[in-house]
């Protein structure tokens, strides 16, 4: 008898840390028909986040976890393994969760543990980067989805993409432009991750299938 054995969506935790509209993305691209991947539970460092109320009235799994509370940041990661463990969570999605992880966390969750960073990396790692890509004169500037390693913002890269740096952008008129950017592409990175297309190898992802790896929202008119 030919049965087709019906496979199970990756059970995906998204960590935030304030208003979490990357984490709406990920939420909102989870619903749509034949996404890989299932929103298992939304955990967030401060309690108070307003992101974490959006997750509640989604009916989604909601944890907040004040890391104020735990002695250390061993105590905290370890913690949230437990938890994570417990809800049999497969893939980690850190969306704005502005925390350091220890080594031990990211070990325990290596190539299943992804994060957004609203820069072009490797430039710009850590925070302002707006700012800073401003001050370097940058005419181009971006976000990465990468596999997080023990290093901040470190990790093989699984999707980028490019915006224009204009004349007259502030920081926050940057922010806003690469944050639409960081909604297209966090969804599709992690559809590749949970649906095994992208792959770690030699501490770089390939993609399987992949046209083109990359999303280059703006093509500049050569001269
Ligand atoms: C996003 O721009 C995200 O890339 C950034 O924080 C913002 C969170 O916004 N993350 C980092 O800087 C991590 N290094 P959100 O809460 O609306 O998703």
């Amino acid at each position: 008898m030919n049965q087709s054995i019906p496979t199970k969506k990756p059970r995906v935790a998204i960590l935030i840390s304030g208003r979490g509209s990357n984490m709406m993305s990920l939420v909102e691209a989870a619903k749509t028909s034949g996404y890989p991947a299932e929103i298992a539970l939304v955990i967030a460092n401060r309690p108070e986040a307003p992101g974490l109320e959006w997750a509640k009235a989604q009916g989604l799994p909601t944890l907040g976890m004040d890391h104020k509370l735990y002695e250390n940041r061993a105590h905290f990661d370890g913690q949230l393994t437990g938890v994570l463990q417990t809800a049999k969570i497969d893939l980690i999605a850190l969306a704005g969760f502005m925390r350091l992880l220890t080594e031990d966390f990211v070990t325990t969750w290596r190539d299943r543990l992804i994060n957004i960073h609203p820069s072009l990396l490797p430039s710009f790692k850590g925070l302002n980067t707006h700012q800073r890509a401003l001050d370097a004169g940058c005419k181009v500037a971006g976000c990465s989805v990468h596999f997080v390693r023990s290093k901040m913002d470190v990790g093989p890269i699984i999707a980028q993409a490019a915006v224009p740096v204009h004349a007259d952008d502030s920081a926050d008129t940057l922010a806003a432009r690469v944050l639409e950017a960081e909604h297209k592409i966090y969804p599709n990175a992690l559809a590749m991750v949970a649906s095994g297309r992208a792959k770690v190898i030699g501490e770089q992802v390939k993609i399987a299938d992949a046209i083109n790896q990359h999303m280059t929202l703006f093509s500049p008119k050569l001269p």
